[in-house]
C-alpha cells in the first residue's frame, strides 16, 4: 500500500520526527511532485503517488541511525515494510548520497532518480548541489574526499533530470525559494 499524507503524518508522530526533518521531507516531496508532473506531461510514465509518499518518509530513520550512514534508508524501508508498505522501499533504500556511484544500489528507475536528486537540492530551501556539498563538508570534514568524489555523478544526474523536464535549475529555485 502507498500511504496518504495523513498516514505519513501519523508515522512522523509515532516516531517523534523533529520538525526540521519533517520540513525537509515536505520540501523534497513538493520538489518531487513538481518535477514528476513535468515528466508526466512530457510523456514519462511515473508513479507520482508513490514518489510523493516516499519523499515524505525518506528520512524517517535519520535520528535513529545517528552517524551510521551505511544503514540510512534501509532502516526506514524495514520499518515501513513491517507496516505493510513495500512499494516505497526501492526509492528509500537508494536515496543516500553514497549510492550514486554504487553499482548495486544506485538510483535507476525514474522515481528513484527524482527522489535522489530532489533530496540533494533541498535543505530547508532549494540549494545548488555545489553549495549543498560545501555545507556537508563543513558538517563532516572527514568525509570531504568522498563528498567531492560524488559531485560529478550528482551533477550528471541533475543534468539528466533538467533535460528530461526541460527546466533550468533557476526554475526550481524560483518556484520554491520565495
Ligand atoms: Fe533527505
Amino acid at each position: 500500500m502507498i500511504p496518504t499524507k495523513k498516514q505519513c503524518e501519523k508515522i512522523w508522530q509515532e516516531y517523534n520526527i523533529p520538525a526540521p526533518i519533517i520540513k525537509h521531507m515536505e520540501l523534497v516531496s513538493e520538489i518531487c511532485v513538481f518535477l514528476g508532473e513535468r515528466l508526466e506531461k512530457r510523456g514519462d510514465k511515473i508513479d507520482l503517488e508513490a514518489l510523493k509518499s516516499a519523499a515524505l518518509l525518506h528520512d524517517l530513520d535519520k535520528i535513529m541511525i545517528g552517524r551510521n550512514e551505511r544503514n540510512h534508508g534501509f532502516l526506514t524501508a524495514d520499518i515501513l515494510e513491517r507496516r505493510g508498505i513495500r512499494e516505497l522501499s526501492g526509492m528509500i533504500k537508494k536515496h543516500a548520497l553514497a549510492n550514486i556511484t554504487d553499482a548495486t544500489n544506485k538510483p535507476e528507475a525514474i522515481e528513484e532518480k527524482v527522489l535522489f536528486h530532489s533530496d540533494k537540492i533541498a535543505s530547508d530551501k532549494v540549494i545548488s548541489l555545489e553549495d549543498r556539498s560545501f555545507s556537508w563538508i563543513e558538517k563532516y570534514p572527514e568525509a570531504k574526499k568522498i563528498i567531492l568524489e560524488k559531485l560529478p555523478a550528482l551533477a550528471a544526474l541533475e543534468q539528466e533530470i533538467l533535460a528530461k523536464t526541460d527546466l533550468k535549475f533557476e526554475d526550481i529555485i524560483n518556484k520554491f525559494n520565495k
